[in-house]
């Protein structure tokens, strides 16, 4: 059984000198078990001919967008694709893949693609080094797209620089690296709150905060497409809720209490985003009040319940993991908390200033265990930094499933 046995694999060349090599690529690849299906671009028709490929995949090649055989091939290739490698990949796509543009058939099925891609790319030096090419790159890894870099050595044009596509072994290791996380955590169910909640005031009003759910949303996604069976519970959001996970709407802290409850005992590991209100107004009024009744009213609060620290008193077996908004003394702050409420890891979101935390696409987060470790994740994606956090929580799982108290020493990830 190869390495790659039954992965399904779509493989974009592109027009590079260097496309000649893809053919051992593809030949290693199907020999490995893989199923490969290659999408060439008109310029990669100039330099290897489609047949060579057609002949090695056992597949028929794609390269027309337009085709009469299977004019859905743009999405079609990868929607049960595990992932989309590009090598080579030209400066050209590289760069139209950054600006989303889609006007050939590998241009279109990049932009479709929800499975992982790895580029490799190959390039004269001059042209990797051109700052246009370099924004594009930074934009693709970015969002989460493996750009390799180009190895150093003889380039066609004569010149020695880095522009060469790296070499067969470091784009099989990214490969199998892609692959492994994509399915890490099959078998954990994971238990993941988002959103604010909102508490009633009367009829029309309520008490809410500047939560978007985007960091939840973000962690429910990843560990789905990393094999995980998930169920999110989310308060009022505008996000649509991804796809293969169980989503719950609730509204007050509340009901989130109450289907957090429910689930509670099925989940392996809960991670609680959710910007749960701390108060909610004692009396809630059936009706609008009118403007005139509230002169000289004071709103009287009372306490939400906290949910995580009752959850904290009721677990079992399950990794708890919590989200700290604070605006100061982070990390003390983020300590009493991981302490009072016995939490597996707490990852501390900040949420003032400009680059508060709140509505952003990409956040900071500064992250405890129990064991005293302090892990800074640099300001990315959400998307990506849910793919970092739960690269943290795993091995906890798979502590906590053996027994072993201690956490790992997080400074080494
Ligand atoms: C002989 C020759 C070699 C080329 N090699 C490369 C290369 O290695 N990398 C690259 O980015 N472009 C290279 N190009 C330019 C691309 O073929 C050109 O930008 C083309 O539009 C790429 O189209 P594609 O991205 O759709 O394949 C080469 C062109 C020629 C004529």
């Amino acid at each position: 059984m190869g390495k790659f046995n039954k992965t399904r694999i779509v493989l974009g060349v592109t027009g590079s000198i260097s496309a000649y090599k893809a053919v051992s690529l593809l030949r290693t690849l199907v020999g490995e078990g893989a199923e490969v299906s290659v999408v060439m671009t008109a310029a990669a028709k100039q330099f290897v001919a489609p047949l060579t490929f057609e002949v090695l995949s056992k597949r028929p090649v794609y390269g027309d967008l337009f085709s009469e055989q299977d004019p859905m091939a743009h999405l079609t290739l990868t929607e049960s694709a595990d992932l989309l490698l590009i090598a080579p990949s030209t400066a050209n796509t590289l760069s139209k893949s950054a600006l989303g543009l889609a006007d050939d058939l590998l241009s279109t099925v990049i932009l479709a693609a929800r499975c992982p891609i790895v580029m490799a790319p190959a390039m004269d030096g001059d042209m990797w080094n051109h700052p246009s090419v370099i924004e594009h790159t930074g934009t693709l890894r970015n969002r989460g797209v493996l750009v390799l870099d180009p190895e150093e050595g003889d380039l066609a044009s004569g010149l020695v620089g880095k522009g060469r596509l790296p070499s067969e072994e470091v784009i099989l290791e990214a490969v199998e690296a892609s692959l492994a996380r994509q399915q890490d955590w099959t078998g954990q169910r994971v238990l993941v709150s988002a959103g604010p909640t909102r508490e009633p005031i009367d009829a029309v009003r309520f008490m809410t905060n500047g939560s978007s759910g985007k960091m939840g949303y973000a962690i429910a996604q990843a560990a789905a497409q990393r094999g995980a069976d998930v169920v999110l519970v989310s308060g009022p959001t505008l996000l649509a809720p991804p796809a293969n996970v169980e989503s719950i709407s609730v509204v007050t802290a509340e009901e989130m209490q109450q289907a957090l409850q429910d689930r509670f005992s099925w989940a392996t590991v809960l991670i609680m985003t959710a910007a749960v209100g701390d108060f909610r107004p004692r009396q809630v009024a059936t009706h609008k009040i009118k403007k005139d009744e509230w002169v000289g009213e004071a709103l009287e609060l009372e306490r939400t319940p906290d949910i995580l620290a009752e959850l904290s008193r009721q677990r079992t077996h399950q990794v708890l993991v919590g989200f700290a908004a604070e605006t100061d003394n982070h990390i003390e702050n983020g300590k009493q908390k991981l302490q009072k409420k016995s939490l597996d890891l707490i990852a501390i979101n900040h949420v003032s200033g400009l680059d508060s935390a709140f509505g952003n696409e990409t956040n900071a987060l500064t992250v405890l265990t129990q064991s005293g470790d302090v892990l800074h994740l640099a300001r990315m994606p959400k998307l990506l930094l849910a793919q970092r956090l739960l690269d943290i929580i795993l091995p906890l799982t798979i502590m906590k499933k053996a027994g072993i108290q201690k956490t790992p020493n997080l400074r080494s990830l």
